[in-house]
């Protein structure tokens, strides 16, 4: 699984960074707008976080395929490894074409259906992000998108993975995991959710305090060997 975060918060970024084995930062232009600060001040100060292996994808906004291809340039004069995130439009899907032709990841994005994912893998995109959770709300089934998605890359052998986004819960990560997701984009406070169970919690804190004992509080294995 590779894990990324869906945020531009530099300092959940950076929280990230440090516990988990996270593999990129995700955003979209309301990510970035949250942040109120200029564009390329974001894009540089989160790669200057994540460093020069980790992905970074960040989203085009032009209404025609030559304004999002301008876009896609611009933002790789800033960073050069930038994965350039492209909506799933009738213009988005030409633009994936012309981006890739120039050899430019890209991100598929506002996937709402398996038909759009193929499309786009079909013009280049590396990453197909179906938005789960806007699925779910909508009566819709967002699992079993990723999941049907994923069946197509298999069946197609196609050169790209699912980048499942939009969570508002660990079950629908867990859902999508098990559905043969390749890769996850997650919320902060989602994310930090997925470790969270209380007997995980009282757990440790009884080892904690059968040891603190018997050889002293605060105690550690390196103060007894
Ligand atoms: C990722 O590609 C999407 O921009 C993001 O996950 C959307 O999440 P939301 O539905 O919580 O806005």
């Amino acid at each position: 699984m590779i894990y990324m975060l869906d945020t531009a918060n530099l300092d959940a970024i950076q929280k990230a960074v440090d516990l988990y084995p996270i593999e990129g930062v995700t955003t979209n232009p309301t990510i970035i707008a949250r942040e109120n600060r200029p564009f390329k001040e974001v894009i540089t100060s989160i790669r200057a976080i994540i460093g020069p292996d980790r992905m970074l994808h960040a989203q085009v906004l032009g209404k025609t395929a030559e304004v999002m291809l301008e876009e896609a340039r611009a933002m790789r004069q800033i960073d050069a490894d930038i994965i350039i995130k492209v909506p799933v439009t009738p213009q988005g899907i030409k633009a994936m074409k012309l981006i890739h032709q120039e050899g430019i990841r890209i991100t598929a994005t506002a996937i709402l259906t398996p038909q759009q994912a193929l499309m786009a893998a079909m013009a280049g995109a590396e990453f197909l992000a179906p938005y789960v959770n806007r699925l779910d709300n909508i009566c819709g089934d967002g699992t079993q998108v990723v999941a049907e998605i994923a069946h197509l890359i298999d069946i197609y052998g196609l050169n790209a993975k699912v980048l499942a986004a939009s969570f508002k819960n660990v079950q629908q990560v867990h859902e999508v995991a098990k559905a043969g997701a390749q890769s996850v984009t997650i919320g902060p406070d989602v994310f930090d959710l997925l470790l969270v169970h209380p007997l995980t919690d009282s757990g440790v804190a009884g080892f904690v305090s059968d040891w603190d004992s018997v050889y002293g509080a605060d105690k550690t294995v390196l103060d007894v060997i």
